[in-house]
């Protein structure tokens, strides 16, 4: 007997629609969605408002500690919290987006935030996405995706996505600048970078809806489930 409920795992690069794919499976089969970008993306902006120098390790670790993170999962679009006050879209500016990096490449960052997600996922019942679910947060995850797509196309999913968010319009070669520039810190760097768990199944997405994606992971899902 299983002392947990099952915990799918969805990694890739940024921008492959990991959090829209995540958020609409953890509907469809009933269970909890934890973004951990979103985490690192708040503790950045919690950096940002209080002044800090991004790089200096210590005074970033610090803050670390002080700032409690959470979800509010039960309303239509799920809120982050930042020792109680709502950043859902403080987080998701381009200036969040480009220091977030060089701040998830810290140790004293990731082993505080994925001791939070581990806490969290405990029990299981979740779908998890972020860079290293499958590879580091929970290696033992029934169902392991790796999602990705062109950076052509993601960079234009997120030109939709901003604009839909109401941001200034940004320009799709300045997108795809960015979004190379984060694949390559996410992947470059010494501690749990961004990789492919040998035992996840990729799934390119470029010519898929979000609703293939949604079918095809489900489907994972559930004979893995099955044969459990
Ligand atoms: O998925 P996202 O774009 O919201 O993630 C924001 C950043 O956080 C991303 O550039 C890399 C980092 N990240 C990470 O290092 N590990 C995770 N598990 C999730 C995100």
């Amino acid at each position: 007997l299983r002392d947990r409920r099952p915990i799918i795992a969805i990694d890739g690069p940024a921008g492959a629609g990991k959090s829209t794919v995540a958020r609409s499976v953890a509907k469809q089969l009933g269970l909890f969605y934890l973004d951990t970008g979103a985490m690192y993306r708040a503790l950045t902006w919690f950096v940002l408002e209080a002044g800090v120098d991004l790089r200096d390790e210590p005074a970033v670790a610090e803050l670390a500690h002080q700032c409690e993170i959470d979800f509010q999962t039960d309303t239509a679009i799920p809120v982050v919290l930042v020792n109680g006050q709502d950043v859902t879209q403080a987080i998701r500016t381009p200036e969040v987006t480009a220091h977030v990096s060089t701040i998830a490449a810290q140790a004293a960052v990731r082993e505080a935030l994925v001791k939070q997600q581990q806490s969290y996922g405990r029990r299981g019942g979740i779908v998890v996405d972020g860079r290293d679910i499958g590879t580091h947060v929970f290696p033992d995850a029934e169902v392991k995706i790796y999602l990705t797509a062109s950076i052509q196309e993601r960079a234009r999913r997120r030109q939709l996505d901003l604009k839909s968010m109401g941001q200034p319009a940004a320009n799709l070669a300045d997108l795809e600048q960015a979004i190379f520039e984060r694949d390559r810190k996410d992947s470059t760097r010494t501690i749990s970078p961004l990789r492919k768990a040998s035992d996840a199944i990729e799934i390119q997405s470029d010519a898929m809806s979000v609703a293939d994606v949604l079918n095809t992971i489900v489907s994972l899902y559930q004979e893995k489930t099955a044969s459990l």
